[in-house]
């Protein structure tokens, strides 16, 4: 474990904003992660996965921990399903690919998201009809005030939309070590009901669907939406979308008949904040560095030298004009640091 000063974070966070930090570790290990929480002259830290789901504002005072602890394991297994467990290190998409060899099922529509195993569930990642809690069993994180390991189950870590016990309570007093999951081995129950796969897969001539067509179809989609981080530097979804009452659904939908949107169980309305964006007029604009991706409004990019606070200001105009024309409050979906 190496206490290392003034590294440059740009190739840690898929925005590629270029901010330091002073104090940086590489951990490996579970217990260099305990090792790294108990030096005493540095109480706060700045816990860094795959760097996927953050905007840097400034660079980092605290101690910065990036999480690099590697490894996947069987846990148990029956004809039917296997349960692994995955060091928080893992990327998420290499660790799908892993999946996919072994023919192993349930992780085929969460293909290409950026990030690693350790932060999924901070965040119940999401896409195409499939959230990670319905794979997920458990998950072990270290306590920070004590580093002591406990083990958190589906109920106890409280998942939503794009939100967990993790992203509440939590905050702050964990660092999540590894995840547990199962899969299944045969039998796979596929989720193609997303419009988008349903059509990729009529147009390749697929009746009968494997765990890798559904992939590549999700590979696909994503590929023609969304810019690859190693080629535009970005976040994902920069905002959640918003849920709004019936009363606020029907009063939009009077303004606009062509709003699209999804029914929450609850009656509750679930609208895409990418078309409120581009309905302002922000779709493929640019400013200076920081723009708005051409193909998928709700996607912010920096075209090389934006820094966090020139996206962040971007972020609140975006906000505001969205307030101002539809009366709706956007919520940032990545984790605002500075
Ligand atoms: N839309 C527009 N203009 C845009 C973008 C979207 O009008 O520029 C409208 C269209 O009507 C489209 C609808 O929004 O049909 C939905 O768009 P899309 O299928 O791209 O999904 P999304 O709601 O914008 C969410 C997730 C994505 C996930 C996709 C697919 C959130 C915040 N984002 O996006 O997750 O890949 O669904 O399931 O829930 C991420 O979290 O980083 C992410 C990429």
């Amino acid at each position: 474990m190496i206490l290392q000063q003034d590294i440059s974070l740009k190739s840690y966070n898929t925005f590629g904003i270029e901010v330091k930090a002073r104090h940086f570790i590489e951990i490996s290990s579970v217990d260099e992660l305990r090792q790294a929480l108990q030096i005493e002259s540095f109480p706060d830290r700045l816990i860094l996965g795959g760097g996927s789901n953050m905007l840097l504002t400034r660079d980092i005072e605290q101690l910065v921990l990036h999480i690099n602890i590697k490894g996947i394991r069987v846990l148990w297994e029956t004809d039917e399903n296997v349960a692994l467990k995955v060091m928080a290190g893992e990327n998420w998409h290499d660790f799908v690919l892993w999946c996919l060899e072994r023919d192993y099922g349930g992780l085929e529509n969460l293909s290409l998201i950026p990030g690693n195993v350790g932060t999924a569930p901070i965040q119940n990642i999401g896409a195409y009809g499939v959230e990670l809690k319905d794979v997920f069993e458990s998950c072990e994180a270290m306590e920070v005030s004590n580093q002591r390991l406990q083990r958190f189950t589906k109920e106890e870590c409280l998942f939503g939309y794009r939100d967990s016990f993790f992203k509440n309570q939590g905050k702050g007093k964990y660092v999540i070590t590894s995840v547990n999951l199962v899969l299944t081995k045969k039998d796979h129950s596929l989720n193609t009901s997303y419009g988008a796969i349903e059509q990729y897969l009529q147009l390749q001539g697929i009746e009968k669907p494997s765990i890798r067509d559904v992939s590549n179809a999700v590979i696909a989609i994503r590929r023609s939406k969304l810019p690859d981080p190693a080629e535009l530097g970005n976040s994902g979804s920069f905002f959640k979308n918003p849920v709004v009452s019936a009363e606020k659904h029907a009063s939009l939908s009077k303004a606009y008949p062509e709003l699209p949107s999804y029914k929450n169980e609850q009656g509750s309305y679930k609208i895409p904040a990418g078309w409120l964006i581009e309905k302002c007029g922000y779709k493929g604009k640019r400013f200076d560095d920081a723009g708005v991706h051409e193909n998928q409004a709700l996607v912010l990019v920096n075209y090389g030298d934006a820094s966090g606070a020139d996206l962040l200001k971007l972020a609140k105009t975006i906000q505001s004009d969205v307030e101002k024309t539809f009366g709706i409050e956007l919520t940032a979906e990545v984790n605002i640091l500075g």
